[in-house]
């Protein structure tokens, strides 16, 4: 028997150890884990040298920005980027242009991600006008997500009788709501007072902890009531993340962080201005390390990057008109390997938080290293030095709030079903 590819020489991930077995992949899926010696033939041999080879990695919080906003990312350049990254499955947001918040619209996206070189889930947008057609869209998205309060794109619902009518509805559909947890009240409070200045500062002041405080509460209380499986995006304070602890007890809640919580304080905003504004904003040193903590804790269960470019050009403009969100889809697992060499993390929680936990979440039941799978893999190099530089990178933007950052450790080759999509 021949096979279309053979992958040898590995250390290949496989039931949370690291074996010196190579793997065998035919029409996309793994069809043999064994040493290489008894491996099948193939004419297409790919060798590891000694390299790691995890399950595919997962990013469940991606904004590739088409259709509508396509100066700023598309299918094509944000797929590639991923799979530069080490990324094989993204979930793309609804805040697109239209938004994904009916079936028409997301039947629209997915024929558009068809251009995708990794694999890709959608979510839709849960808006007042579809909260009564939300069993209708669960057929066609992967997971909800709400808008608590308004971020880019302006998809939000934040009274909360129509929040609890759309989480008992989603609740019904057995599909998970992801939530970004701000309180619009509030932000509009802090907001007004804020603005008079223009220094970037003031943008971690606008959206304060107790913003997304009050929404994780919120959150929490209506997923016990309606017994939703919540998922809260972007975790970004030590205050949110002891709410989220304490009610996993209870109820059926993960939550994530991203890179740029775990890498960037609300200084950042002195240093780099508005290319560090996000929302929610970054926090203090003590709400940074009480993020790490539940990274290793596992409090957090997910680490995902909420990519979401915008150009250059948007991003400097004054502090209030430019646009929320960094590119991130691209650097997160080098960022994160580099972590893992510093002994701030280890690999397994490492797979754990964007393999395993995603794949568990969110059902994606063709993924792990195991015969019969789909062929889906990051090949890691942990001793490869790097130097992140806005030049190199493949998201349309072209840029990313980690430029001239050095580390070590980073993905080399990316598979999706069985095919080399990055090398
Ligand atoms: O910073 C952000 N950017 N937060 C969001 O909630 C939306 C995102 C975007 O789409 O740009
Ligand atoms: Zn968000
Ligand atoms: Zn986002």
């Amino acid at each position: 028997m021949t096979v279309d590819l053979i992958i040898k020489n590995c250390k290949l991930w496989y039931r949370e150890k690291t074996l010196a077995f190579g793997l065998a992949v035919d029409e996309g899926k793994i069809v043999s884990i064994s040493k290489d010696v008894r491996l099948p033939r193939s004419d297409e041999k790919m060798n590891c040298k000694g390299r790691i080879v995890l399950p595919g990695l997962i990013d469940v919080h991606v904004h590739f920005r088409e259709p509508g906003f396509t100066w700023k990312e598309n299918w094509s350049t944000g797929s590639k980027a991923a799979a530069h990254g080490g990324i094989t499955h993204v979930m793309d947001m609804p805040n697109t242009d239209p938004p994904t918040t009916t079936v028409r619209n997301l039947i629209e996206k997915k024929e558009l991600a068809k251009k995708s070189v990794v694999n890709f889930g959608l979510y839709a947008g849960v808006v007042e006008g579809n909260i009564d057609s939300i069993k209708d869209i669960a057929n066609h998205c992967d997971a909800f997500k709400i808008y608590m309060s308004e971020s880019t794109g302006g998809l939000k619902l934040d009274d909360n009788a129509l929040l609890m009518k759309a989480f008992s509805n989603i609740s019904k559909t057995n599909k998970v709501i992801c939530v970004h947890a701000e309180n619009q009240a509030m932000n509009e409070r802090y907001l007004r007072i804020h603005r008079k200045s223009s220094d970037p500062f003031e943008y971690a002041l606008a959206r304060p902890i107790e913003s997304e405080v009050i929404a994780i509460k919120d959150a929490i209380k209506m997923a016990r009531q309606t017994k939703v499986k919540l998922h809260v995006c972007h975790v970004s304070s030590k205050k949110g993340l002891d709410l989220i602890k304490k009610s996993k007890k209870d109820i059926d809640i993960t939550c994530e962080t991203c890179p740029h919580y775990l890498f960037m304080t609300q200084d950042d905003l002195k240093k780099i201005g508005t290319l560090a504004k996000i929302n929610p904003p970054p926090r203090t040193k003590e709400d940074q390390l009480a993020l790490w903590k539940g990274i290793s804790n596992g409090t957090i269960d997910i680490l995902a990057s909420d990519h979401a470019p915008h150009t250059m050009e948007e991003k400097l403009q004054d502090i209030w008109l430019a646009p929320a969100g960094v590119p991130g889809v691209e650097t997160t697992l080098q960022l994160m390997l580099n972590a893992v060499n510093r002994r701030m993390i280890g690999l397994e929680r490492l797979v754990k938080l964007m393999h395993k936990t995603p794949v568990k979440r969110f059902g994606l039941i063709d993924y792990g290293i195991e015969v019969g799978k789909n062929a889906n893999l990051t090949i890691i190099d942990l001793k490869k030095e790097w130097k992140i530089s806005n030049d190199d990178l493949l998201t349309k933007c072209g840029w990313s709030p980690y430029d001239g950052w050095k580390g070590k450790g980073m993905p080399v080759a990316t598979i999706v079903n069985g095919n080399v999509v990055f090398e």
